[in-house]
């Protein structure tokens, strides 16, 4: 597949108006994407588990423009709000996918959106959020094309959420996505995420992510700036052979289910991550003294109860408690009584593995 093939010949026909609503959830990276190239090429492969509660509901309703310009036309409204803040990401996004969507400006839009999360949780929204605005222009683009068959709609689908946010290609589809080519995962590719094509042990069937949230303040250094500071990174080549490595490791993991395997490679990638923020230049922490206290709580329960309870961290200090549905009984009760102290307000979300985007 080729980014051209996603650029579409001809329509057989344009609605005037029309509704499309999509609800897509967030993921959570195993094998992080830190470092990327010119439009969200990613530097290394990366690996998700779809989440399921933590989502974004987006409606947009369209509408023929009369006097059609160079400017795109829409407005945008937040859990029920007028939001211009938001409207240069949008714009940003709409530009990055007109090559694709070649009617956006023939159209205005009126899109509705809403999280499932508090909006000030320091869960990241984009990925939900512009995977949902992606399915939506798709949803709109399979009324005007018949013939668009459900691969092509998810490739796309992923492929346009990817120029909103690289990781936003990883929620269209679940319950483990992979993204970024990889020699050890057939049809693995750089420009949009795939299911994970092997079959997966049982084990991971129902996975718990409970996401406690330790600092719900804006990151002092966006992800964005984050990537640009791969390049020329002391320590980048390594690392994204590690990702590499790790993505034919953790493909023995999904099919043995070994847990032990599992564990290791997850939080070393989750600490690989935040060492390369550290060793950066300008270099720069985002976890907190929380972040750490809980790490070392998971690590102590988890040696004294033998379960297999562990953590990923994605770009902020919040840390994501991953454990089997078969230990939930042993490891929530443990997060509830020792974990929760350490998150703002006490708030944190129960989360589990998802099976991807649902139209509404
Ligand atoms: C640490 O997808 O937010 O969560 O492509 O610039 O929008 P942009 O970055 P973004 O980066 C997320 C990085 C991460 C790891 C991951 O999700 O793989």
């Amino acid at each position: 597949m080729t980014e051209k093939e996603f650029i579409p010949a001809s329509y057989t026909a344009l609605n005037d108006e029309g509704i499309v609503a999509y609800c897509s959830p967030s993921n959570i990276a195993l094998i992080k994407y830190w470092g990327k190239r010119e439009n969200q090429i990613p530097a290394n492969p990366s690996i998700s588990f779809t989440l399921d509660a933590c989502s974004t509901t987006t409606r947009v309703h369209y509408k023929k423009r009369i006097h059609k310009n160079d400017e795109f036309s829409f407005d945008l409204f937040f859990e029920g709000e007028a939001k211009e803040e938001f409207q240069p990401k949008i714009k940003t996004f709409l530009k990055r996918i007109e090559k694709y969507m070649p009617f956006l400006k023939d159209y205005h839009f009126v899109i509705n959106t809403s999280n499932t999360f508090p909006h000030s949780s320091g869960i990241a929204s984009s990925a939900s959020g512009m995977s949902a605005l992606a399915l939506c222009f798709m949803e709109m683009e399979r009324g005007f094309d018949k013939n668009i068959t459900l691969e092509y709609f998810n490739q796309k689908a992923s492929f346009l959420s990817r120029l909103g946010s690289g990781s936003a290609c990883r929620s269209i589809q679940g319950p483990l996505v992979q993204w970024g080519e990889s020699d050890a995962v057939e049809g693995s590719s750089n420009l949009f995420g795939i299911k994970y094509p092997y079959e997966v042990h049982p084990i991971f069937n129902n996975y718990h992510d409970t996401i406690l949230l330790v600092d719900k303040g804006e990151k002092q250094v966006s992800s964005t700036v984050g990537h640009d500071l791969m390049h020329g990174h002391p320590f980048a080549s390594n690392r994204f052979k590690q990702a590499d490595t790790n993505v034919e490791k953790l493909k023995i993991v999904f099919s043995k289910g070994n847990l032990d395997e599992f564990i290791n490679i997850v939080e070393s990638e989750a600490l690989t991550l935040h060492a390369m923020m550290m060793t950066s230049n300008p270099y720069f922490i985002l976890m907190k003294p929380n972040t750490l206290s809980i790490i070392n709580s998971i690590w102590k329960f988890r040696e004294e109860s033998k379960t297999h309870v562990c953590f990923t961290l994605d770009a902020g200090a919040n840390v994501h408690v991953l454990y089997p549905e078969n230990e939930k009984d042993i490891v929530f009760p443990f997060i509830k009584d020792k974990l929760i102290s350490f998150c703002q307000n006490g708030q944190y979300i129960c989360d589990r593995i998802g099976l991807g985007a649902k139209k509404l």
